[in-house]
C-alpha cells in the first residue's frame, strides 16, 4: 500500500488479498510505540528497516495471529513499509498530543505539545533523506518541490497543513512545517482554558447573533482560526454561510454552509484561484454571512464592502498584534486592491464595516487568551476611535511558568448596545451600557 492511501486514511480497512489493512495499521501503531526514537534516528535506512523487522517479529511472536511463514513475512514487509513511509516523522504524526511538527534542515526537529515548543533529540540521516520524505509528502497531493517550485503549501487528505521551503530560499536547509488539523473547540471549552470568561462569552455570542461584523486579530498560532470557528458555531442554523479559506480549517456544523478553498498555481504556474477571487465570487452567491479565514491582501477591500452592504454578521481574521494594529493592517491590506481608493475613503469603509475587534495573544506558557475586545466608534472619514469592551490584565509569569490574568469589563457604547437590544439580545451586567456616548472614554487608534 502506498503512502497516498495511507495518508488518505489511517483507519483504512480494505482487504487486498495480502491480509487486512486494519491489521497492518494496528501492528504499525504497536511497532511505533515500541521502538526507541532516538536510537532509530541514529540508524541508516538499511539498519533501520532491519531493526523494525526484528522488533515487529518479536511483537508478532508475542501477541500476533497464527500465520503461515509467507503470510508472516508479507505482513512484516507491509507494516515496516508503512512505518518507514515518513521515516522518523511517522511516530510524531501518530502522537495525538503533537499539534505541530517543525523540521529545520536535517539536524533540527521541533514539535509543539500543549502549546509548548520543544526540540527533540532526533535528526534525519542526511539532507537527501529529508528531501525524500518531503517529496513523498508533497507527491501525495500531486505537487512537486524542486528548484523551480521551492515553496509548497498544501493540505493533506487527512487534514494536516504542510509547508515546505527549500534552499536556496531557505538558508537553514529544507524546512518542513506540519500543522495538525486543528481540533474544533466550542466557546465554552475556550472559557475552560481561560481564553475568555463567561461574560465575554455571552457578549460575543450576542454580537454574533445580532449580526455585528467581527474581526479576530492575533499573531501566528494565537488561536485566530480556533476562535473564528467557535464564533461561527453561534450563527443560527438556516442562514446561508459562505466560508472562504486558503486551507479549509473551519468546521461549521450548520446545515447551509458552502465552503470555498483557494488554489495555488499548478506545476506549470497556471490555474491559481486566490482568496480575492473567491470573496468576489461569494458575493454573487447570495450569502447571509461571509466568513473569511484570513485576509492578507486586496480581498480585504471586497470583504469590507461586503460587510457594509448587507452581509452584516460577517467574520474574518487578520494577522496583527493589537486591535489598533488590526485597524492599520486592514487599511493597508485594503489599499493593496487594484482599485486606487484614497486612504480616507478606506477609513470610511472600515468605520462602516467593522463593529468589534477581538485580539488574541499567545502567552509564553502556551496558553492563548483574549487580550482585548474593542468596539469601533468612529464614523465616516474620522480617524479610528475605539472603546474598550474587555481587556486582559496579566500578572508577570509566576514560578510555575504560567501567566495568570483577569479580565476587566467596560461599558458598551450606546450605539452598539442599541443594536444588541434591537436584536433582542441582553448585555451581561458586568459590562453595563454607556448612556451618553459623549462621555464615553474612547481613544484614537495608533
Ligand atoms: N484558546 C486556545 N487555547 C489553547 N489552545 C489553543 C487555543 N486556540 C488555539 N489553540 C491551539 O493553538 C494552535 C493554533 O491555533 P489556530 O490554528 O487557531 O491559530 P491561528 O492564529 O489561526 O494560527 P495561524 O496564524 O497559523 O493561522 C492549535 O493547535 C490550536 O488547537
Ligand atoms: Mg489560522
Amino acid at each position: 500500500m502506498g503512502l497516498r492511501s495511507r495518508l488518505a486514511g489511517r483507519e483504512e480497512t480494505t482487504t487486498d488479498g495480502h491480509g487486512d489493512g486494519r491489521l497492518v495499521a494496528d501492528y504499525r501503531a504497536k511497532l511505533l510505540r515500541e521502538i526507541d526514537l532516538a536510537e532509530m534516528s541514529s540508524l541508516g535506512t538499511v539498519e533501520r528497516r532491519d531493526r523494525l523487522e526484528r522488533v515487529l517479529g518479536h511483537i508478532l511472536s508475542r501477541e500476533g495471529p497464527v500465520l503461515s511463514p509467507q503470510q508472516r513475512a508479507l505482513l512484516i514487509r507491509r507494516v515496516v513499509d508503512e512505518a518507514l513511509g515518513l521515516g522518523i516523522l511517522e511516530p510524531l504524526l501518530e502522537d495525538a498530543s503533537v499539534t505541530e511538527i517543525m523540521v529545520n534542515g536535517p539536524e533540527q526537529i521541533f514539535v509543539e505539545r500543549a502549546g509548548r515548543v520543544e526540540r527533540l533529540p532526533l535528526r534525519f540521516a542526511s539532507e537527501e533523506q529529508l528531501m525524500q520524505t518531503i517529496e513523498r509528502i508533497v507527491s501525495t497531493v500531486n505537487r512537486r518541490v524542486d528548484e523551480a517550485n521551492p515553496m509548497v503549501d498544501a493540505r493533506l487528505p487527512t487534514g494536516e497543513r504542510v509547508n515546505v521551503i527549500i534552499p536556496p530560499l531557505s538558508l537553514t536547509g529544507a524546512t518542513l512545517t506540519i500543522r495538525r488539523f486543528p481540533r474544533a473547540y466550542t466557546l465554552r471549552e475556550l472559557v475552560d482554558f481561560g481564553t475568555l470568561d463567561e461574560s465575554i462569552l455571552l457578549l460575543l455570542a450576542a454580537l454574533v447573533r445580532a449580526r455585528l461584523n467581527i474581526i479576530v486579530s492575533g499573531g501566528t498560532g494565537s488561536g485566530k482560526t480556533t476562535l473564528l470557528n467557535a464564533l461561527s458555531g453561534l450563527i443560527p442554523d438556516g442562514e446561508r454561510i459562505v466560508t472562504v479559506e486558503d486551507a479549509a480549517e473551519l468546521q461549521l456544523q450548520q446545515s447551509h454552509v458552502i465552503r470555498l478553498e483557494s488554489r495555488p498555481p499548478n506545476v506549470e504556474g497556471r490555474g491559481e484561484i486566490t482568496i480575492r477571487d473567491l470573496v468576489r465570487n461569494s458575493l454573487r452567491m447570495r450569502p447571509d454571512r461571509i466568513i473569511v479565514g484570513e485576509v492578507r491582501g486586496g480581498e480585504t477591500l471586497d470583504m469590507l464592502q461586503a460587510m457594509s452592504t448587507g452581509h452584516d454578521g460577517s467574520l474574518a481574521t487578520v494577522h496583527a498584534n493589537s486591535a489598533d494594529d488590526a485597524l492599520m493592517r486592514l487599511q493597508t491590506l485594503a489599499s493593496m486592491s487594484e482599485l486606487q481608493v484614497p486612504f480616507e475613503a478606506l477609513r470610511d469603509q472600515i468605520n462602516s464595516a467593522v463593529d468589534v475587534i477581538v485580539q488574541l495573544v499567545r502567552n509564553p506558557d502556551g496558553t492563548r487568551r483574549i487580550a482585548e475586545v474593542v468596539a469601533l466608534t468612529s464614523r465616516g472619514r474620522q480617524p479610528f476611535r475605539i472603546a474598550d469592551l474587555a481587556r486582559l490584565e496579566t500578572t508577570p509569569m509566576t514560578a510555575d511558568g504560567r501567566v495568570h490574568g483577569n479580565f476587566r469589563h467596560h461599558p458598551v457604547p450606546r450605539g452598539l448596545a442599541d443594536r444588541l437590544h434591537r436584536a433582542g439580545e441582553r448585555i451581561p451586567p458586568v459590562f453595563g451600557v454607556h448612556l451618553d456616548d459623549d462621555h464615553l472614554t474612547t481613544r484614537e487608534a495608533r
